[in-house]
C-alpha cells in the first residue's frame, strides 16, 4: 500500500531527528517486541482445549470411532494422561464447525467504532462477525483497548452494545484510566481531574480510591485560585466542601481529558509546585509535590468534526512547558493508555481471562442435546468428531477415586482445581492478536512494541489520512473495522486449515495422529511424551508457557520511588 502524498513542511519539521517531542521521551520505540519461543497452534481454541483434555487413551477404545450413540464412560479423571490423545479428524477444504478461535480481536474505539457520538456504520456489522455471524461459524474472543475514558466501564460497555446490537461486558473494556486500579493501595488522597462533573470521582471510588477530590472542589473551596471562571450552578452542586489548606494531595490522575484547561492546569501547576501537596503552599526545590498519572498521552484525536482536536497529550504537553518555564527542570510524568507498556500487560491480563470466558461458555453449550451426555467423557457429534464433555469435567469429584488417584503420584496437578467441584486449565496464549487502530502513534505503536504475536491494522476512519506515511508502520492498512474483520477472519481460516490438513492421514479410518508433545503446550524439545516428560517435567513446563507469560503488572520505575518516598509518611487526616 504506497503512501505518496508529499509531506508538508510542518510534518517535516516533527519528523526530524532534531525534534525531540515531550511526548515520546518515554523509550517505547527502543523496546524490542517479546516474540515466542514455542509455536502457538492455529487449530481452534475450543478444538484443542477438547484434544488436550482428550483424556483417554483412545487408542485403547476403538468403540469411540462409530456411532454417536456409543458414549465412553472414562473411570477416573486422574488416571489418563494429556499426551496420549488420539483424535479422528478427516482432511478438508473449510473448517465451519462452531468454535472457539485460537486468535483474539482487540479494538481501538475513537475512529474505530465510534467518530465523537456517531458510531462508525461498519463497526456493528464487523463485531457480529466475530461473535460467529461468519462463514466459517468461527467465535473470535474481542476486547477493547481505548485511551478515552471519563466513564465508568459498564457505561462503555452499555453504550457499545446497544450501538453494536452485540453483548459487550465491563470485562471487555479497558479504558485510560482503568489501570490505575493498581494504584488503590499506593495514595489514599488523589485529586482526579477531567471529565464532566462528579464522573471521574465516582469512577475512581468505584475503583476503591479512599480520598478522591476534585478541581472543582479546590474552585468551591477558594474560586480566587483561578481568575476568570465563576463556578455555575451544576459545578457548586457537583462540588464537594473540604478546607485544601489542610490536605495533602498525593497524586494527580488525569483520568479524561480536561474541560477548563486554564484552571485545571493553574490547580495541577500549584500542587506540583507546592509543599508536599498542600494548596497555597509553594516547595523552594520544586520536588515535593505530588505525583502526576496520564491515562494517556494522545496529541490529538478523531471526533465528528473533520479534522483531529487536541487531546490529553496536548494537556501534558502544556504543563511540562508550563512546570519547565517555572522551574528549568523537565517535569516527570506516569503514563498509562496506549502505547505504554504497563497497559499492554493489563490488557493482555484481560484478553486472557475474557478468551478463558468464551472458552467455558463454548464447551458448556456442546453437550446439551444428548440424554446420555451426562455419563460419557467423550462425546461424538454430527460430524463425527469427539469432543469432551464439559459439564462432566466440571462436575467431577475427586473424592471418589481417592484410592486410584493415590496410586499415581502426580508432582503438578494435571489441572488446577478452583474450588471444590470446579477444575480449571491453563490457556495457550493467544495464537495472534489483532489490534485495529486509527492512531499510528498510539494504537499502531502500541501494537508492534510489546508482542511480535501482536498484528496491527491501520484503518482510515480515524486520525490516519489515507495516502500520509504513517510514522508507526501497520502491518496491514485498509478502509475501515469491517474490512480489517473479513482480512484477519480469512487470513486465519487458511492458517488453521492447513494446520488442521497438515496433520490428517489421507485413510478415513485409521484416524489422525495429534501428538500435543509438539504443540505449544509442550516445550518444543520433542522428549517421548510417554517417558518421564508425560508425567514429570511437561506439565511442569506448561505452566510458565501459558498466562504468566503476560501476569505481573507493569510498575512504572517513578511509582516504585514513589512508594518507597511516601511508605513512611504520616497523612494528617483530612
Ligand atoms: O480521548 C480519547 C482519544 O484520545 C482516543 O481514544 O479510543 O482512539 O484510543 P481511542
Ligand atoms: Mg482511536
Amino acid at each position: 500500500m504506497s503512501h505518496s502524498k508529499p509531506t508538508s513542511p510542518a510534518v517535516q519539521a516533527v519528523a526530524s531527528p532534531q525534534f525531540q517531542s515531550y511526548l515520546n521521551n518515554d523509550g517505547i520505540d527502543e523496546l524490542t517486541p517479546i516474540s515466542r519461543k514455542h509455536r502457538v497452534s492455529n487449530l481452534s481454541l475450543s478444538d484443542l482445549n477438547q484434544w488436550q483434555n482428550g483424556l483417554t487413551k483412545l487408542s485403547s477404545s476403538t468403540s469411540l470411532s462409530n456411532s454417536s450413540n456409543n458414549l465412553k464412560k472414562a473411570d477416573s479423571l486422574v488416571k489418563l494422561s494429556r499426551n496420549s490423545s488420539i483424535i479422528r479428524r478427516k482432511k478438508k477444504t473449510v473448517i465451519d464447525h462452531p468454535r472457539v478461535a485460537s486468535y483474539a480481536f482487540c479494538f481501538d474505539i475513537d475512529g474505530v467504532i465510534l467518530r465523537g457520538p456517531e458510531t462508525i456504520p461498519e463497526a456493528a456489522p464487523a463485531l457480529r462477525m466475530l461473535n460467529g455471524e461468519n462463514k466459517y461459524n468461527i467465535t473470535v474472543p474481542t476486547i477493547f483497548v481505548t485511551n478515552g475514558g471519563g466513564k465508568p466501564e459498564s457505561a462503555r460497555s452499555d453504550d457499545l452494545s446497544k450501538r453494536l446490537g452485540v453483548k459487550i461486558t465491563p470485562e471487555q473494556i479497558i479504558q485510560g484510566h482503568t489501570p490505575m486500579k493498581d494504584l488503590v493501595g499506593v495514595y489514599k488522597n488523589v485529586l482526579v481531574v477531567g471529565g464532566v462533573g462528579n464522573v471521574c470521582r465516582n469512577v475512581a471510588e468505584s475503583y476503591g480510591f479512599e480520598h478522591v477530590y476534585t478541581p472543582l472542589d479546590i474552585l468551591k473551596w477558594n474560586p480566587a485560585v483561578t481568575p476568570y471562571h465563576d463556578l455555575s450552578p451544576e459545578e457548586i452542586a457537583a462540588a464537594k466542601d473540604v478546607d485544601f489548606s489542610k490536605v495533602s494531595i498525593e497524586a494527580i490522575l488525569v483520568f479524561a481529558d480536561s474541560r477548563n484547561w486554564a484552571a485545571d492546569q493553574q490547580i495541577i501547576l500549584e500542587l506540583l509546585l507546592s509543599k508536599n501537596g498542600v494548596m497555597g503552599t509553594e516547595s523552594t526545590t520544586y520536588d515535593e509535590g505530588p505525583a502526576i498519572y496520564f491515562a494517556h498521552s494522545d496529541f490529538i484525536w478523531a471526533t465528528n468534526y473533520k479534522l483531529s482536536r487536541y487531546g490529553m497529550g496536548a494537556l501534558q504537553v502544556s504543563i511540562a512547558a508550563l512546570y519547565r518555564e517555572h522551574t528549568g527542570h523537565e517535569l516527570k510524568v506516569n503514563r498509562f493508555g496506549k502505547p505504554q507498556k504497563g497497559t499492554f500487560k493489563f490488557a493482555n491480563k484481560v484478553l486472557t481471562h475474557w478468551r478463558q470466558g468464551v472458552l467455558d461458555q463454548h464447551l458448556k453449550k456442546l453437550s446439551i442435546n444428548d440424554p446420555n451426555s451426562h455419563e460419557a467423557d467423550i462425546l461424538i457429534n454430527e460430524d463425527g468428531d469427539e469432543i469432551i464433555n464439559q459439564s462432566k469435567l466440571e462436575t467431577y469429584d475427586s473424592e471418589s477415586d481417592e484410592d486410584s488417584a493415590a496410586e499415581i503420584e502426580i508432582k503438578e496437578p494435571l489441572a488446577r482445581v478452583g474450588n471444590e467441584d470446579k477444575i480449571k486449565l491453563e490457556l495457550p496464549p493467544a495464537s495472534t492478536v489483532y489490534f485495529v487502530g486509527d492512531t499510528p502513534e498510539s494504537d499502531i505503536r502500541f501494537a508492534n512494541s510489546h508482542d511480535a504475536s501482536w498484528h496491527s491494522i491501520l484503518v482510515k476512519t480515524g486520525v490516519y489520512k489515507a495516502g500520509t506515511v504513517p510514522k508507526y508502520a501497520p502491518k496491514h492498512t485498509c478502509e475501515n473495522v469491517l474490512e480489517a474483520v473479513e482480512y484477519a477472519i480469512e487470513r486465519e481460516h487458511q492458517k488453521e486449515l492447513a494446520e488442521w490438513n497438515e496433520t490428517v492421514d489421507d485413510d478415513d479410518d485409521k484416524g489422525s495422529r495429534i501428538n500435543f508433545a509438539d504443540l505449544m503446550m509442550t516445550p518444543s524439545d520433542t522428549a517421548k511424551p510417554e517417558k518421564v516428560v508425560q508425567k514429570e517435567t511437561i506439565v511442569r513446563k506448561t505452566r510458565p508457557l501459558v498466562v504468566t507469560e503476560h501476569e505481573e503488572l507493569e510498575v512504572p520505575t517513578l511509582l516504585s520511588q514513589e512508594i518507597a518516598k511516601v511508605k513512611d509518611v504520616k497523612v494528617d487526616k483530612p
